[in-house]
């Protein structure tokens, strides 16, 4: 096969992790005889740094004629001061607006080898395997108008969601609890919300088309509490913009470490994988990174993008060998010493070579 992908390195850590992933996709192609086409592309910080807008158009383009783009994060404190459309996180947000991918899919589970690794302790963190289904081309991020008046004092922005938009990424979650284990649990904030209040009843009326999936209905701060007390309880987690971009750093403390979550964005066109985690602008260029979260992310994009579940289970299998064999970048608290981001990359691939 071959596979169209677009790299966005972006900023930071970010082209520490696209490589380390780049060496597991050069071991994956290799395996199964594919053969990979890409394009390589500036966005956030990076682009702005070359005197380009934060998403350039020939980058757009680039993703849009890709059947999927892998990418390491934006964010650049050195722009902090522009305004936020004007800001690498702005060029991440016109992305995904720009690709239409509105659902964002943030798998968090515990890697056997890691249960004393994370925060949590073990007797709590046990058994805990979620997905998030956030929202991600609406809400408060996108709603309109939005307005910052520094004379007036006073700002405000718009929490806006239409039925097609909750009904199409309740669909999203109902279908993937069907693969797991069929709960699905919305998260709004429906006593005080009227957009929550549109929310609540529009999945309600999905799940009746999900009879075999049970639906729970949960605030958004009672989640908060829940997801750190009893990770365990929760399958798939359904829910808007901001309250998944909240939450799934949150549940990246189930895990152990944010360096490990990957993401995928889908919508009706090519997919965008990036992991959870951001620039970290404080390592960036000391080898430090955990390139794992963008290594699941590449094992997302064979999947969800090319339907290749055979590269994606190995990949995923590396994945868990490196990590059960004591491979350990800084970020993952463990006995054995760590390793870098490049050393960690190389591991994977090798195995991934078999
Ligand atoms: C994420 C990030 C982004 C978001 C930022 C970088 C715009 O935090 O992907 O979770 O808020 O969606
Ligand atoms: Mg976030």
């Amino acid at each position: 096969m071959v596979l169209e992908i677009a790299l966005i390195p972006g900023d930071g850590v970010g082209p520490e992790v696209v490589a380390a992933a780049a060496d597991v996709l050069a071991a994956i192609s290799a395996r199964f005889g594919h053969t990979v086409t890409s394009t390589t592309n500036l966005m956030g910080g990076a682009a702005l740094r070359a005197g380009k807008p934060a998403l350039p158009p020939e980058t757009l383009a680039n993703c849009k004629a890709a059947k999927a783009t892998l990418m390491g994060a934006v964010g650049d404190p050195a722009f902090d001061h522009l305004p936020s459309k004007e800001r690498p996180e702005g060029g991440l947000l016109a992305l995904r607006k720009g690709l239409g991918v509105y659902a964002n899919l943030r798998p968090t589970r515990i890697w056997p080898g890691l249960e004393g690794a994370a925060p949590l302790k073990a007797e709590i963190a046990k058994g805990a395997d979620l997905l998030i289904v956030r929202e991600l081309t609406g809400g408060l991020y996108f709603g309109e108008p939005r307005q910052i008046d520094r004379e007036k004092g006073e700002a405000f922005n718009t929490m806006r969601y239409s039925v097609m938009e909750i009904t199409r990424i309740a669909h999203v979650a109902f279908r993937a609890a069907r693969t797991r284990r069929k709960l699905v649990t919305s998260v709004d904030k429906a006593n005080v919300l009227e957009t929550s209040q549109l929310w609540r009843a529009v999945v309600t009326d999905v799940a009746k088309e999900y009879p075999d999936v049970t639906l729970n209905h949960m605030y958004v701060d009672s989640c908060a509490m829940a997801l750190v007390t009893h990770p365990a309880r929760f399958d798939v987690v359904l829910t808007e913009n901001l309250f998944g971009d909240i939450l799934s750093d949150e549940a990246a403390v189930i895990a152990g470490s944010i360096g490990l979550l990957p993401s995928a964005s889908l919508g009706d066109g090519p997919g965008l994988y990036e992991p959870v985690h951001g620039s970290a602008p404080d390592i960036a260029g000391q080898d430090k990174a955990n390139p794992l979260g963008t290594i699941a992310s590449l094992s997302m994009l064979l999947r969800h993008s090319f339907g290749l579940d055979a590269e994606a289970d190995v990949i995923d299998g590396a994945i868990g060998a490196s990590l059960a064999a004591g491979d350990r970048t800084a970020d993952l608290i463990g006995t054995t010493p760590s390793i870098g981001c490049r050393e960690m990359g190389r591991r994977v691939a090798a195995r991934v070579a078999g």
